[in-house]
């Protein structure tokens, strides 16, 4: 398998007033296709950051990024906007429902966007609902929903378009730990049916165990990679 993220000497630097902020110093690294990876580190670490830069949020002060081949850091506003439309989806900490639409709708709304017909958007999006184990809820309103129902109709949304990568910042953050966990073990078997490629952030160590390696960042930079599947192989052996 190739590597789908490559990332070359990344820099961020923020100015505040008279002060330089290091939010990135200095990261490398390469992520597979369908590898699950999550990037663990304490508050104010330089995860978001991270995620932004490889989502083609924010454009990095120095460095590399190719996703699927492509350069993305000289990539213009117009570009990246096609470039997250062909190849990435999103899961928000804080769901991002629309609280008028049941969870077909919200699922459908992506496809919305892209011209598809409606007829074929709430079949597809009806497919997602039964992948998350939602099928009994596909009417229900966002505030019918418990978080972590909510939370997997933002899986389906995210999946819907059939990206190649999806980028996760907190996903279960507003989630109680039972429901985290539960969330977590529903994305990882979807992303591995799908092959996807799932990049999360998350400042939870526990959470982070599920993910096939786990990256440390400190300080903006990359302290230490896990791998998680190697321990779990050695385990069962
Ligand atoms: N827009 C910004 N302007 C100035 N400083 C920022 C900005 N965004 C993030 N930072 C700083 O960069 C560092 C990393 O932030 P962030 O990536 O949000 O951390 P995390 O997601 O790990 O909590 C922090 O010191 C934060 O204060
Ligand atoms: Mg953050």
């Amino acid at each position: 398998m190739g590597d789908i993220i490559k990332v070359k000497h990344l820099f961020k630097l923020y100015r505040v007033g008279e002060d330089v902020v290091r939010a990135l110093n200095g990261v490398d690294f390469a992520i597979q296709e369908g590898e699950f990876c999550a990037i663990v580190g304490k508050s104010g670490s330089g995860k978001s950051t991270l995620l932004n830069m490889l989502a083609g949020l924010e454009k990095p002060t120095r460095g590399e990024i190719v996703i699927a081949g492509e350069h993305i850091e000289g990539l213009s506003e117009n570009e990246l906007v096609r470039f997250r439309r062909e190849h990435v989806g999103f899961i928000f900490q804080s769901f991002h429902l629309i609280g008028s639409m049941n969870a077909v709708e919200n699922v459908a709304l992506p496809l919305a966007f892209r011209g598809v017909p409606k007829e074929k958007r709430l079949k597809e999006a009806d497919k997602m609902l039964d992948l998350v184990k939602l099928t009994k809820h596909k009417k229900h309103m966002p505030n019918q929903m418990s978080g972590g129902q909510q939370q997997r109709v933002g899986v389906a949304r995210a999946l819907v378009v059939d990206p190649q990568i999806i980028f996760a910042d907190e996903p279960t953050g507003n989630l109680d730990s039972n429901t985290s966990k539960q969330v977590m073990e529903l994305m990882k078997s979807v992303v591995k049916k799908q092959n996807k490629t799932l990049v999360m952030v998350t400042h939870d160590n526990e959470l982070a165990s599920y993910a096939d390696r786990v990256f440390h960042i400190l300080d903006g930079e990359i302290v230490k990679i896990e791998n998680k599947r190697e321990e779990r192989e050695y385990e069962t052996d």
